[in-house]
């Protein structure tokens, strides 16, 4: 193990489009544990939407980021020294450790209740997938559609983001529930990826739709029955005149206002909000962390679907944490397939 090691540290907030000056690139000591500590080496980091409202001077759901922190990132690392009787080394844990190759962290704070997961990889599945179908954004998919949307066989459900991680496991989810799976991405290539790989029922090309609404219309002739909305913005509202009675969106996210984080005049302001009294629809956001304590039971059953592959997904791999920061912008900017990722190690 060497001795030193590098981290992306906060060197100021964000304030619209990424600059690529946000995070400064330091080089520092690799800590020796002390009692009860236990150090990981980052082996993949996620590159998340997330990452743009942490690094917001605006209060979100996590505790504010000060400028000198390591940059807040989740990544599947494993343990190389514990002084923590609960881990040893080799153990693999899913935390928010940052953007740094070792972190020290405190054994007691790798828990569920504390964010973080322990796991052991299954030998017949590549690490990798437990970044994206395996990792947080596809347990989003599954608690948003299982949980959240109550998803049944003949439901109509429509998917924004859907060629992103949690949309394109989200699609996969409904449609092996036996819902009728349409979404919608920006690009003819996503399209086709959604349909002829991945086996959806359409796809909605939002960059080559100029009334979103009634691209819509034209997919779903009987109305939605659930909303899977990853992007928010007006592709919220074009849902929102679609949906049949008695309807439910899920809110994962709304990936295309983060950029607008934090400046009120700039986000978007959602308009056919009576759509939710006169269809008496159901729309419930939800964090993922909060049922990190079901995982025990929902991660066996997901690594059953990638086993038999029922559950498919790809990554976009960057190499190297020195480039984690230049390739941020690509998650706004759609320059990427599936769950974009870092391999750190
Ligand atoms: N609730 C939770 O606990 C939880 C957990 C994880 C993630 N999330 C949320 O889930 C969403 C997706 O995250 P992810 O990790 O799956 O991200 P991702 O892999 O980057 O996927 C997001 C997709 O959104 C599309 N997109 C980006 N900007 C857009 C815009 N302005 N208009 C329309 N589409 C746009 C992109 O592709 P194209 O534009 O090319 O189609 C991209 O494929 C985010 O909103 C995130 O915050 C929620």
């Amino acid at each position: 193990m060497t001795d030193t090691q590098h981290a992306w540290i906060i060197n100021h907030y964000a304030e619209g489009e990424l600059k690529g000056t946000e995070l400064e690139w330091v080089e520092r000591p690799v800590p020796e544990p002390a009692e009860g500590e236990v150090l990981v080496k980052t082996l993949l980091l996620t590159l998340d939407p997330s990452n743009r409202v942490w690094l917001s001077e605006e209060e979100d759901y996590l505790p504010q980021l000060q400028i000198g922190d390591v940059m807040r990132g989740l990544v599947v690392g494993r343990v190389e020294a514990s002084r923590h009787p609960g881990f040893a080394v080799g153990d693999h844990v899913f935390a928010a450790l940052g953007w740094q190759e070792y972190a020290l962290v405190q054994g007691d704070e790798l828990s569920p209740a504390k964010g973080a997961v322990r796991f052991t990889p299954h030998p017949d599945i590549p690490l990798d997938a437990y970044v994206s179908a395996l990792g947080l954004t596809g347990w989003t998919a599954y608690v948003g559609m299982k949980l959240i949307g109550q998803i049944k066989a003949g439901d109509q459900v429509l998917v924004s983001g859907a060629v992103g991680a949690t949309g394109m496991m989200a699609c996969q989810i409904a449609r092996a529930a036996g819902a009728r799976v349409v979404g919608i991405a920006g690009g003819a290539g996503k399209c086709e990826l959604l349909v002829t790989e991945l086996g959806m029922d359409g796809c909605i090309d939002y960059k080559a739709s100029p009334d979103l609404a009634e691209a819509i219309a034209g997919q779903f002739p009987d109305g939605v029955d659930v909303f899977f909305d990853n992007v928010g913005g007006p592709m919220l509202d074009a849902a929102l005149e679609n949906m049949n009675i008695g309807g439910r969106l899920v809110i994962s996210g709304a990936i295309s206002q983060y950029q607008n984080y934090g400046d009120r005049e700039a986000l978007y302001g959602v308009k056919n909000t009576f759509m939710l009294a006169s269809k008496r629809l159901r729309m419930e956001g939800f964090l993922v962390l909060d049922y990190l304590d079901r995982l025990e039971k929902i991660l066996p059953e997901m690594e059953q679907w990638c086993l038999d592959g029922s559950l498919r997904y790809q990554n976009t791999e960057v190499q190297g944490l020195e480039n984690a920061q230049d390739a941020l912008p690509r998650l706004f900017s759609g320059d990427h397939v599936g769950k974009l990722v870092v391999r750190v190690a």
